[in-house]
């Protein structure tokens, strides 16, 4: 990575190239190869997600562990977060949700999802606790449309959640995590408030199933955390407590950031200063963001592309089709026409705002359906989850869609 960059789970910052492969030295963690992905397919009899074989999940801590359990019939869960700080998610936020839910499918996995109103209001200025409250149940909609199996989905927030079991684990890490500990793995010192200090421990807690006496009892169950590469410190410090406490040391999943309209390799944030496509956007809105904003690799006139080709790698729509286009022929293709300076940069940009817009559309129709009474559901802790497997068999999970009714399953056309 080059000097200027800075990745902490608060900030991404690059003035150039995020260099992934360095990340995962510096994290300690593995890259994801064929033959991880080959054995994933293998083991869960799933074709691997596009974003597993095209490098967009790209690194790994104990994944194979996590296969070799399922294998033997283990039970496996999987948990991930979201800060609730805008009214709508960015495509850049749907991605870990939209894979877990993938992944939820493959493995048979209980998810449980942290809504962090309390970290955003230790974070993000002039943000009410009541307003991160409200914002947790708007985006919950957003994550429950992505086609969360409701019998195995637990979506809490923080604010309404931490005691019990939960406040056990939290208080048994924060006896074991020290102040040097804090201040080495994500740079806050004295300066920083005590919320945000001791926050690493609340976002640690939910990676070990003890947390969770409604949803497994007592049971020690192995976790997998999908998410973004700039939470890894969490779940670095996490598996470091484990050890110390004698629980199951979480695996993670990791990915790399959905690139903002403007630059190919920054992290698309909500913040305001960077212009991203929102899950609530129209068409008109999409099609003009990326016909004006979107990044171009292609020549500056038609003849130097014609001449020279583009530059896919700092290509923003072709970006943006790399993550949601589902035909591995077609990308192959534009890649290689384009690529060569036979297609331009608007033919690219638009069968990019085609492939985004029909994500967008299913997404909105499916959120159009989730009334306060589903968010309810999905967030009433007091119910029983249910913990088998099932043969993978899309008719079965359709009934049982319908039987909550409501029924969408946008993401996963040919995928899997
Ligand atoms: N800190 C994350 C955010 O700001 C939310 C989060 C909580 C999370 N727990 C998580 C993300 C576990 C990934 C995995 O959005």
């Amino acid at each position: 990575m080059d000097e200027e960059a800075k990745i902490t789970p608060w900030e991404v910052t690059s003035t150039t190239t995020i260099d992934y492969l360095k990340l995962i030295h510096q994290f300690g963690c593995q890259p994801i190869d064929g033959a991880l992905v080959r054995r994933f397919e293998k083991v869960t009899k799933m074709k691997a997600h596009p974003w597993l074989r095209r490098g967009i999940f790209f690194s790994h801590k104990d994944l194979d562990l996590v296969l070799n359990a399922y294998e033997k019939g283990e039970e496996i869960y999987l948990y991930t977060g979201r800060g609730p700080s805008s009214e709508s998610l960015h495509l850049g936020h749907m991605v870990p949700f939209m894979f877990t839910k993938y992944l939820q499918h493959a493995l048979d996995a209980i998810v449980v999802i942290q809504m962090t109103d309390d970290e955003k209001y230790y974070f993000k200025e002039n943000l009410s606790l009541n307003e991160a409250n409200r914002l947790t149940r708007e985006n919950a909609k957003d994550i429950i449309a992505c086609g969360f199996n409701p019998k195995k989905t637990w979506i809490f927030s923080n604010l309404e959640t931490v005691g019990g079991s939960f406040y056990r684990n939290i208080v048994q890490i924060m006896r074991h995590t020290s102040g040097n500990m804090i201040h080495g793995i994500y740079g806050l010192d004295l300066n920083n408030s005590v919320g945000q200090f001791s926050w690493p421990c609340f976002q640690a807690a939910p990676a070990f199933s003890t947390s969770f006496a409604n949803v497994f009892a007592q049971r020690h169950v192995q976790c997998l955390v999908p998410m973004a590469i700039d939470q890894y410190p969490y779940f670095r410090m996490a598996r470091e407590i484990a050890q110390r406490l004698g629980f199951k040391k979480p695996a993670t999943i990791q990915s790399r950031f959905l690139p903002s309209l403007e630059h190919a390799h920054d992290k698309a944030s909500s913040s305001g200063q960077r212009e991203v496509i929102f899950m609530s956007d129209s068409k008109e809105v999409v099609s003009k963001k990326i016909r004006e904003k979107a990044f171009s690799g292609g020549g500056m006139t038609k003849q130097e592309h014609i001449e020279k080709g583009a530059n896919l790698s700092v290509d923003v729509s072709y970006h943006y089709l790399l993550y949601f286009l589902d035909s591995d022929q077609e990308l192959k293709h534009i890649a290689h026409e384009y690529k060569a300076g036979r297609m331009m940069t608007s033919e690219v940009k638009k069968r990019a705002t085609e492939v985004i817009w029909e994500i967008l559309k299913e997404h909105q129709e499916a959120r159009s359906l989730v009334s306060d009474d589903v968010v309810q559901l999905f967030m009433n802790p007091d119910r029983e989850f249910d913990h088998s497997r099932h043969p993978k068999n899309p008719v079965v999970d359709d009934l049982e869609e319908q039987h909550l009714g409501f029924h969408f399953d946008p993401y996963f056309r040919s995928s899997c």
